[in-house]
């Protein structure tokens, strides 16, 4: 039977997951699932897992919901290991994006000096899941929700033992549907080919039926009234002319590069009220645990569409459906780059569409990406790649020079300044440092 583990089941995010499941039991015919969660995540591991298998016997399903603190028991033959931990927890996440607005500069879960905290935090911990597939399940893939997900994809790539790994983020899918919204047309006529990093991805043309719409699509973005953006992202309007010069879809995140300082704003007058998306988040997870505790409650609340993550289970079973039933169909992950775009090193993880298989995720190939943007992705995946090194070596000095790479941070006296504070913040969950 088919056995899927998910590492950081107690994860507020479970129900979208387990929803995603249960839609497509009829192809994906999951025997059991294992929720897995460390100490600390007991209770939430519990609340979830019970309203977990509440929604499986609501729908009559014969999937068993497994709930465990012994990872290995759960990674044991598993045929997929989806993984959407948060070391830390949001406490940290907190200090993420504090510590950097404290110096003046963005603070930001996946960008910037929060984003490579976060990686630093977290590859350590997801190489020690590699290793540990490499031996109880060597046949199943990895399929990483954990952010930062390109970073993380590009540590687990270049210095872990598993190989079949997958990242994973809604952000395409989330974009995909939006447009189509927008358009007024069926999802399944909609395609873009999205090329570039996770959170640092562009839709290089957008066509309905095949007909390419990316000036209309363009057109519509520039107006103010019609921002598309994720739940955790102020939708601040693009520049319209901006658009129709770049003449590619920008992501959500991409408003921090562009945009800087009107989100170094509203992230500044927020801090200022005593709040990050942290905070709010924080406040939004004791909503959900409270309604998950309800024993009459059997189905994916509505609240959680209020989070970022709207639409990551369909991102992660979507993959693992095309696996399982090799369906090859197109979809957008971070993998192997293998010549997909010119000029990043086939060894690096990518962000691009991908025909998906029972053979795993193949890129499809894009060639140079546009000059316009072809710089910026160069200096994230510099910073990816440094920062990955940092964190499997614990090199200060490394560490510094990811932070100077970063286009977020401004000045090197201030990437010192801010890695030294995020160093002491976070000292117990970095031990190589
Ligand atoms: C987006 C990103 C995810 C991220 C989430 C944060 O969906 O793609 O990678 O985890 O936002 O949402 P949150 O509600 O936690 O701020
Ligand atoms: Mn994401
Ligand atoms: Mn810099």
């Amino acid at each position: 039977g088919l056995k899927i583990a998910t590492i950081g089941g107690g994860s507020s995010y479970t129900p979208e997951f387990v929803e995603g499941l249960i839609k497509r039991y009829d192809q994906l015919p999951v025997k059991e699932l294992w929720l897995a969660d460390i100490e600390e995540g007991r209770e939430k591991l519990e609340i979830v897992g019970n309203l977990a298998k509440r929604m499986v016997e609501k729908a009559s399903l014969p999937m068993e919901i497994k709930l465990t603190l012994d990872r290995e028991e759960a990674l044991k033959d598993a045929d997929f290991v989806t993984t959407q931990m948060r070391v830390g927890l949001l406490a940290a996440r907190a200090k993420d994006e504090r510590i950097p607005l404290q110096h003046g500069i963005i603070g930001q879960e996946t960008n910037g000096a929060g984003g490579l905290f976060k990686g630093l935090r977290t590859i350590p911990v997801l190489l020690d899941i590699s290793a540990k597939m490499q031996r109880l399940c060597p046949n199943a893939w990895l399929i990483n929700f954990t952010n930062p997900a390109g970073m993380v994809t590009e540590a687990l790539l270049r210095y872990g033992q598993h190989k079949k790994v997958i990242g994973v983020c809604n952000l395409p899918i989330h974009t995909r549907i939006t447009i189509a919204k927008l358009l007024n047309v069926p999802l399944e006529s909609v395609e873009i080919d999205f090329a570039g990093l996770n959170h640092m991805v562009y839709g290089l043309d957008v066509r309905v039926y095949g007909e390419s719409v990316l000036d209309h699509v363009l057109e519509i973005m520039g107006d103010p009234k019609k921002q598309i953006s994720m739940q955790n992202i102020a939708p601040i309007p693009w520049e319209s002319h901006f658009l129709k010069s770049l003449r590619l879809i920008p992501c959500s995140y991409h408003r921090y590069y562009y945009k800087t300082s009107e989100i170094l704003k509203k992230e500044l007058e927020s801090f200022a009220s005593g709040n990050t998306r942290a905070e709010t988040v924080i406040a939004l997870e004791k909503e959900l645990f409270e309604l998950y505790k309800d024993p009459t409650l059997d189905i994916k609340p509505p609240q959680l569409q209020k989070r970022g993550g709207a639409y990551y289970s369909d991102a992660a079973c979507n993959v693992i459906n095309s696996i399982y039933n090799d369906i090859g169909d197109i979809q957008t992950l971070n993998v192997r780059n293998d010549g997909a775009i010119l000029g990043i090193s086939d060894e690096s993880a990518v962000e691009v569409n991908c025909v998906v298989t029972k053979d795993g995720p193949k890129p499809v190939s894009v060639g140079q990406l546009p000059v316009s943007v072809n710089g910026l992705i160069q200096q994230i995946k510099s910073f990816e790649m440094t920062a990955a090194e940092a964190a499997v070596t614990g090199s200060y000095d490394k560490a510094l020079l990811a932070m100077c790479i970063n286009p977020l941070v401004p000045s090197d006296y201030l990437a010192k300044a801010v890695l030294d504070d995020l160093l002491e913040a976070h000292k117990e969950y970095l031990p190589l440092f």
